[in-house]
């Protein structure tokens, strides 16, 4: 996600503004910009804006290292790309005409099409391509002299989450700011005043913060910080003392990357859905793909590596039964070379969290030299698969630093289950009232995540009873067969234990050789047709000495009669069950990779992108 800084004091700001963005690098960026409140040749105040695509060096550079820039009030941002490719037109601050407003943002702004289709009838110009730009414009039309007046206006007509750090050219060594859903801390010093998405950004300068609400807005001079609510009403706020190291800070108090990963699913979940739902039906103008075209396919090939493979098995259940459509799937790396036989009508689907894997990236362009359109499910803007694929579909997670995808995972499930009932809908085998219903309890998918998350002590402690096991087995069927991969590689990749995901009907064919008295076998039965046959086949190797993990859902307590010890998940439409079941198996393989004293974000023999054979 982007990252946000600003500081007014009695400091030069713009050394500082670079020196709080490199502490937030860690968030994953492609371009950096900063804003600086100063004045003229004439004297007259003015907004110094400058701007770099790249590394943030290039942006120290430019300015040598900040000392080019004059002024003591600044905001500077590192941009991680949602609406628009990595470019300087589209990197932040981003102003009104003639510069009058100034603007950086963390977040998406869902209704900006509406608002840009707008503003341009009224004679606005925009230079880039970001949701963000709507936010300088809408400032510059509201504001008639009183910041938090235009401020409060502009939050009751843009949608979505936004952290914003704001300058008025009229305003010299002022910075406002507001933040919906995305986080921004405000810091006081005896030498200034601090912004910053996040505690990093200004750890050296100053210990004494406090953590911004939703809907407040504040106002920073270099010798006052002020709060303002939505009434315009100034408000009391006490700030804290932080103690943590700059590491801990980065992992926003969490002790891994892949914990706080974890617990940003209801966001990124939320983030992915939320800008393609709009009064309660599917958009997704953005794929270019027209009703005729969607019509017109006969099957689905989709390909991928890893997690992303494991996203592409669900696709597979998930596809056919909501949208009739027949789905195959393969891993890239065998598509590449098999010489696949497709339908000449065959949508191929390629999915990559960083949209750079090389077995990804050759089966797409495989793919297209055979004449097939791709479709990328991509999260990082301008990757090569996303350049190159015919059409993209981006998950919203922000950058995903730890090794073992967690949150991307789960937005590739989302972008899947919107696929599935927009082709299911478009292709008449989903009603509108099916599509509706299906909508809404997809909204609902933050929350329950959200709950399980809250069970977390329950999971550590079944992890750490397990964390020295030799042999770990997953079992399901249908979709939980699918989650039984992606909770195996879980637990392989970062706990080191070998494991093994079978679909259970098949363990009679080989498999339940290997079961031994007190091996750890995890079944996931949240399918209720196939709840029954779960069950069986649970006994089926408890009569053989195995200790019985359950996942299932709230309701089939009947699960204790046959497991040792069940984790329950809330009640979703089984389609949606993916998305809950996956959760405790992160929860599970992290805390048995933590009892065995492990590098959770960073195991062995592994990269985050795999972009060599
Ligand atoms: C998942 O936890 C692994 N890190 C790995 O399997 C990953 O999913 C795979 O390498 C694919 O990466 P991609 O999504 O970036 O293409």
């Amino acid at each position: 996600m982007c990252g946000i800084v600003g500081y007014t004091g009695v400091h030069q700001a713009a050394p500082i503004l670079l020196e709080g963005l490199e502490k937030l690098e860690y968030r994953g960026y492609d371009s950096a910009g900063i804003a600086v409140s100063g004045t003229d040749r004439e004297g007259n105040p003015c907004i110094e804006v400058v701007k770099a695509k790249g590394r943030l060096k290039v942006l120290c550079e430019m300015t040598d290292n900040g000392r080019s820039v004059h002024g003591c009030c600044g905001i500077g941002h590192t941009r991680w790309a949602t609406h628009g490719e990595p470019s300087v037109a589209n990197s932040h601050p981003h102003y009104a005409k003639n510069k009058r407003i100034a603007v950086v943002h963390n977040g998406i702004i869902e209704n900006y099409q509406e608002i840009k289709e707008k503003l341009i009838k009224e004679g606005y110009v925009f230079t880039s391509e970001t949701d963000t730009e709507v936010v300088a414009h809408l400032l510059d039309k509201y504001y008639t002299g009183d910041p938090v007046d235009a401020i409060c206006r502009l939050m009751v007509r843009i949608r979505g989450s936004y952290a914003l750090g704001i300058l008025f050219q009229d305003r010299p060594g002022e910075i406002y700011a507001v933040r919906k859903d995305s986080p921004l801390i405000v810091g006081r010093s005896a030498e200034g005043n601090y912004i910053a998405s996040d505690v990093p950004a200004i750890l050296k300068q100053t210990r004494t913060v406090y953590f911004l609400k939703d809907m407040e807005i504040v106002k920073l001079t270099a010798d006052g910080v002020a709060f303002y609510g939505l009434d315009q009403e100034e408000l009391e706020r006490s700030f804290e003392e932080i103690h943590w190291d700059t590491e801990a800070a980065e992992k926003g108090g969490f002790e891994h990357f892949m914990l706080k990963e974890i617990y940003e699913q209801p966001k990124a979940v939320r983030d992915t859905m939320s800008p393609r739902i709009q009064d309660g039906k599917i958009v997704l103008d953005e794929l270019g793909l027209d009703e005729e075209t969607i019509r017109g396919f006969a099957r689905i090939q989709m390909v991928a590596c890893g997690s992303a493979y494991h996203v592409c098995v669900s696709a597979k259940y998930v596809m056919e039964q909501t949208a009739g459509i027949a789905v195959d799937v393969d891993l890239a790396s065998e598509f590449r070379y098999r010489n696949p036989v497709l339908d000449p009508h065959t949508l191929v689907i390629v999915v990559s969290q960083s949209g750079e894997t090389a077995d990804s990236l050759a089966a797409l362009r495989e793919a297209q030299k055979r004449g097939f359109l791709v479709l990328a499910i991509v999260n990082v803007v301008g990757s090569s698969i996303a350049r190159e694929a015919d059409s993209v579909f981006y998950t919203w997670a922000g950058p995903e630093i730890s090794v073992a995808t967690t949150k991307a995972y789960s937005t590739q499930l989302v972008a899947v289950y919107l696929l599935a009932m927009h082709f299911g809908r478009i292709r008449g085998v989903l009603d509108e009232a099916a599509c509706g219903r299906m909508v809404e309890e997809l909204q609902q998918l933050p929350q329950k995540i959200e709950r399980i998350l809250e069970e977390k002590e329950r999971i550590q402690w079944f992890a750490n009873k397990f964390s020295h096991s030799r042999d770990i087995f997953f079992i399901g069927r249908g979709l939980d067969y699918a989650a039984s991969l992606e909770g195996s590689l879980k637990l392989k990749e970062i706990s080191y234990i070998h494991s093994e995901a079978y679909a259970a009907g098949e363990l009679k064919h080989g498999t339940i050789s290997l079961i031994e008295d007190g091996i750890l076998v995890i079944g996931i039965a949240t399918q209720p047709e196939l709840f029954e046959k779960m069950i069986s086949n649970m006994v089926e190797v408890k009569s053989r000495g195995a200790y019985i993990l359950g996942i299932t859902s709230y309701g089939s307590y009947s699960m204790e009669d046959t497991a040792d010890y069940t984790i329950y998940v809330p009640k979703t439409m089984e389609c949606f069950m993916p998305s809950l079941v996956v959760v405790p198996l992160q929860l599970l393989a992290y805390y048995v990779s933590l009892g065995k004293g492990l590098d959770v974000d960073k195991p062995r023999n592994l990269a985050k992108s795999v972009t060599v054979e």
